[in-house]
């Protein structure tokens, strides 16, 4: 499957990189770019080797600086409806990919970009990366969940204040609020982004899988509700073959070898 506007490739066993290409507009997300990520985000779900997926941009300058302005600008309300909810779907299907998917973001990370890496499971930066939800500089607020996901990350004030006054955030302070989990010299983000990928994939698929989807569905629970979720998944794992290896390993003080079931 090849695409036009996005790179799907494999570096490692297990290890899928996307990357945002199109650095002409910075990568802005277009109506196809958002349907070549559904299809991306399909292929890895459907793989069952699959372990970890990053997602970044080409070009120097930008993870992704926004949906793409120019093909918004003559949407009328029911078409802007539209494409909000297709870029949604985008976001919501990297939240619920069974792999943890880790946003490097080496540049601009405005309105859909800052949304597209807030619905991946972490962030790594670059230090040249920049954050921000400027829509409103262009009269509309946030469409692809930015509202809802970066004050679940950064809080409710600091959002309504991001969000409101369109201030963009550099690496540091996005570091220092929670919205980056690391920094980096923007040289080493990949290698550092693949180095944190094989720490992952060497671990135990379903235990990765079932903990992200803990943390995901109880963060929409009451704490009790949550923690009988997190019973469940930790029960569940020991009917997994990678439980008794895991475990076993430990005792024969060797590292483990994973099977994903
Ligand atoms: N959509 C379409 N094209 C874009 C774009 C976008 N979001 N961002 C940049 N581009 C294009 C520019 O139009 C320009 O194209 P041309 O060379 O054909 O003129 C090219 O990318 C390079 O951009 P600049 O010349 O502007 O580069 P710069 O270094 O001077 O500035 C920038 C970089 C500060 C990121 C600036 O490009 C910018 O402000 N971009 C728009 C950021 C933005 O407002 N994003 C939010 C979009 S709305 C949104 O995302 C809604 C939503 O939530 C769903």
């Amino acid at each position: 499957m090849t695409f036009q506007n996005i790179l799907l490739e494999q570096p490692e066993p297990g290890i899928y990189l996307l990357t945002l290409n199109r650095p002409q507009a910075l990568n802005a997300l277009n109506a196809l770019t958002l349907a070549e990520l559904a299809q991306a985000i399909a292929r890895v779900m459907a793989d069952e080797s699959a372990r970890v997926l990053l997602v970044t941009g080409s070009g120097e300058k930008a993870f992704v600086a926004g949906a793409d302005i120019s093909e918004m600008q003559n949407l009328t309300a029911n078409e802007a409806r539209a494409f909000s909810e297709k870029g949604m779907r985008v976001m919501h299907a990297l939240e619920a990919l069974r792999v943890p998917v880790i946003a490097l973001v080496n540049g601009y990370a405005l309105g859909g970009g800052c949304e597209l890496a807030l619905a991946c499971d972490w962030i790594l930066a670059a230090d040249n990366a920049v954050f921000g939800q400027p829509e409103v500089n262009l009269g509309i607020p946030p469409g692809f969940g930015g509202t809802q996901r970066l004050a679940r990350q950064v809080g409710r004030a600091m959002a309504l204040e991001l969000i409101i006054t369109a201030r963009q955030v550099k690496a540091d302070e996005a570091l220092r609020i929670g919205l980056a989990n690391h920094v980096y010299p923007a040289a080493e983000l990949r290698d550092q982004g693949l180095e944190m990928a094989r720490t992952i994939a060497a671990k135990g698929p379903v235990a990765v899988s079932l903990a992200k989807q803990a943390v995901h569905c109880g963060q929409h629970l009451d704490l009790a509700s949550a923690c009988e979720l997190e019973t469940n998944v930790f029960a569940r794992t020991f009917s997994t073959e990678d439980q008794k290896e895991g475990m076993r390993a430990f005792l024969e003080k060797r590292a483990g070898k994973f099977k994903g079931r």
